[in-house]
């Protein structure tokens, strides 16, 4: 199998596995560093796991008390929008930890002036993060980079506006050099949906203002057999 690939049967087996080696690698880094440094994923993919963590005995092993919680993207939208990545990360894996809470940083995707927001939020991103949680669009973007965009071969800011094809906007988003810093990445992937942008991703030639989520090729891969339903034999079978 791919190194880095881990192909699981279906979405429920993927919030578990990924519940497990978010603790793993948290753990890791607090073991080797005193504190852990989470940048957390967006959209509906995430939230399953976020659940498990946030709900489940597996949980409990999480060292809440050491690490700080960051966003790769956010949408231009108050806190308690539906649509708030923030939102959903309170409402899952906060929703019984007003402690751990405490320690997340909102990107202020709402602001007035959001390119001052872009620039305070890469004041306060750590550099490099201990994790980065991303997913994919069907389009291959990943966190808010979408192909063709500025943003998906910005090389100096790390935190920049955009405007994307996917609503609500703009949106706030990390940019390559943080992806290509960040110590650990995980990507979660779900759905036969995903399937095209999986082989672009993982498989295509590389092009990474055309497919962003090349960007994290060297993370670990949790999909589900869905989406990994076009990956070449190779990539798949162990
Ligand atoms: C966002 C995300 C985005 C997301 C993909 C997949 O805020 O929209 O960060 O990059 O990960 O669009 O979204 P789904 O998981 O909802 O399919």
């Amino acid at each position: 199998m791919r190194p880095g690939l881990v192909v699981v049967p279906d979405a429920r087996a993927l919030a578990r596995r990924a519940a497990e080696r978010i603790v793993e690698l948290t753990r890791a880094a607090v073991a080797e560093r005193g504190h852990c440094a989470v940048a957390l994923a967006g959209g509906s993919t995430p939230r399953a796991t976020y659940e498990v963590l946030g709900t489940s005995a597996l949980g409990a092993a999480v060292p809440w008390a050491a690490i700080s919680w960051y966003f790769g993207d956010e949408r231009a939208v108050p806190a308690d929008h539906p649509e708030s990545n923030y939102r959903s990360a309170r409402e899952t894996l906060f929703a019984d930890r007003p402690e751990a809470f405490a320690r997340v940083r909102r990107m202020a995707a709402d602001a007035a002036d959001l390119e001052r927001a872009a620039r305070d939020y890469a004041q306060l991103l750590p550099d490099p993060l201990d994790l980065l949680l991303l997913g994919i669009g069907e389009d291959g973007h990943t966190a808010s980079l979408f192909p063709g965009s500025a943003a998906a071969c910005e090389r100096s800011a790390r935190v920049v506006v955009v405007t994307g094809p996917k609503p609500p906007n703009p949106r706030l988003t990390v940019t390559p050099p943080v992806i290509e810093t960040a110590r650990e990445i995980l990507v979660l992937v779900s759905g036969a949906g995903k399937a095209e942008a999986l082989v672009g991703a993982l498989e295509g030639p590389l092009d990474v203002t055309a497919v962003p989520a090349q960007l994290a090729r060297r993370g670990t891969w949790i999909v589900d057999r869905e989406a990994a339903s076009r990956l070449s034999a190779s990539g798949q079978l162990p």
